[in-house]
């Protein structure tokens, strides 16, 4: 797709030509009112659409009508909606230019136009052998390019970041990711099985030891003169999740391909990050592994060390991304970051505390996760802070290890947070909880059902924003 800043689109010889009407008011587009709207069947309310034909009486074949709903309401969240619901229609009439004109908007709409966009033209389709090719491919608006260019970025990031969590696992495995980032011109450290074992990592590395496929220990660098922050983001990195001998049932276990959505996240970001050349420096971190049954596979009962020397009571084997993500936290603290971010596919709890629109976000300083929730809000996302309280982790207690993976089935997303926590040392952290929202059963707003590539644009706009 191409986007076209011109003066004035409605002079563009287009497919469609996209206008928009506040509910309650005419749209002054005055090309669209020379043809009558059935005002009985079309009132402007959010989201409602309403197709002319020009009958070659004007440059562009049809006119789309886009509702805003109520002006007062509308905000960029909601135009990037809409918009992402005028590609979905065009793409349905097989239009390859459109043409965009809003009329009583007084809010730059640039970037999340674009984002809506993108977010709505994507498809996973690579394995389908009767592929069609509707793709919107020239969009003509009047808006800001230097912001349709850094957003275009992101887009390209969250693609990138959805391909990754909706490839099938016997495609996207630890060995997979690990070429992949090493793809990216970064300063890139690959730890093999025994390198881990070195570092101390036990309790990764029981996680990834039931499979045949290799764990692997991804550690991406971007670096820039003077950094005004240092910043660690770590993506849960399990390419499957079985649930291991605690295995999940059948209806769970099907979508366990996204279980490294958090690591898809943290490779989109770091796949663009160098074309962004913010003055912050970026690690990307991620544990990679499979958490399969077998006949090498840890078992409930077991103890494990991590990195920090910690020794950990293995519950559930299906508590297996807090064990990663364990011995990632340790090793992110080590290098001396000011920040560490967390994403994880992590718990079903927290899925079931906030649904699919929202992430779960925890941490130990107020500022960081303020800042990210906010960043998440003007970007699309939704963050919503989860509490952190010590008594979460009297569930974890374990009569023979400093504590147990998991305990209590109530508060799990918290239990979760506060088992993370031991391995945080020194230094300002927040764990975003994807679970709900990296992968959709079913379509949501401008997302097709599968891999959102959530947090993508939120960590993005938060390193840049530094
Ligand atoms: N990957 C799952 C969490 C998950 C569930 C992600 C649903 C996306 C959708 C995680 O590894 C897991 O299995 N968590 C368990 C933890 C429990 C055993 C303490 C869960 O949430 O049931
Ligand atoms: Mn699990
Ligand atoms: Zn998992």
């Amino acid at each position: 797709m191409e986007i076209k800043v011109v003066e004035n689109a409605a002079s563009i010889e287009a497919d469609i030509l996209v206008v928009n009407q506040f509910e309650g008011e005419k749209t002054s587009n005055d090309l669209a009112n020379k043809y009558a709207v059935d005002e009985d069947n079309f009132k402007g309310k959010f989201g409602e659409t309403y197709l002319l034909h020009t009958l070659g009486n004007e440059p562009y074949r049809k006119i789309l009508i886009i509702g805003f709903g109520k002006k007062e309401e509308f905000c960029p969240n909601k135009l990037r909606e809409a918009v992402a619901k005028a590609v979905k229609k065009a793409m349905q009439m097989e239009a390859k230019k459109v043409a965009f004109v809003f009329d009583g908007v007084d809010f730059d709409f640039s970037e999340q136009f674009t984002m809506g966009l993108y977010i709505a033209d994507y498809k996973f389709d690579k394995y389908k052998s009767d592929k069609k090719d509707n793709h919107v491919q020239e969009v003509y608006i009047k808006a800001d390019e230097e912001k349709i260019k850094k957003a275009e970025k992101i887009a390209t990031a969250m693609a990138f970041a959805r391909n990754l969590s909706n490839e099938p696992a016997q495609f996207a495995t630890p060995n997979e990711l690990a070429n992949i980032a090493q793809d990216f011109g970064l300063e890139t450290k690959i730890y093999d099985k025994e390198e881990c074992e070195k570092m101390g990592m036990g309790a990764f590395l029981a996680v990834g030891q039931g499979s045949i496929n290799e764990p692997k220990f991804i550690h991406m660098k971007y670096s820039c003169d003077n950094p005004k922050k240092r910043i660690a983001i770590i993506g849960k990195g399990i390419c499957f999740d079985s649930g291991g001998l605690d295995i999940k049932p059948a209806s769970s276990m099907i979508t366990m391909k996204d279980d490294m959505s958090g690591a898809a996240c943290v490779l989109g970001v770091m796949s663009i990050i160098k074309e962004f050349n913010p003055q912050v420096e970026v690690h990307g971190i991620i544990a990679a592994c499979e958490n399969m049954p077998g006949g090498k596979s840890y078992k409930p009962g077991d103890i494990l060390t991590a990195k920090n020397g910690k020794t950990i009571e293995v519950d559930n084997t299906d508590a297996e991304g807090r064990l990663t993500l364990a011995d990632a936290l340790c090793y992110a603290c080590e290098l001396g970051v000011d920040e560490v971010i967390d994403l994880a596919t992590l718990t079903g709890a927290c899925m079931v505390a906030l649904g699919t629109h929202a992430s779960g976000i925890m941490g130990n300083d107020e500022e960081l996760i303020h800042n990210l929730i906010d960043t998440a809000k003007r970007n699309g996302e939704k963050f919503w802070e989860l509490p952190l309280w010590d008594e979460y982790f009297d569930s974890l207690k374990s009569d023979i290890a400093d504590m147990k993976n998991s305990g209590s089935r109530w508060g799990g997303a918290s239990a979760a947070g506060v088992f993370l926590k031991k391995f945080v040392k020194d230094v300002k952290w927040a764990h975003i909880d994807i679970a709900g929202t990296a992968f959709l059963d079913k379509p949501q707003k401008e997302f097709i059902s599968g891999a959102t590539g959530a947090g993508v644009r939120t960590l993005l706009n938060y390193i840049l924003e530094q």
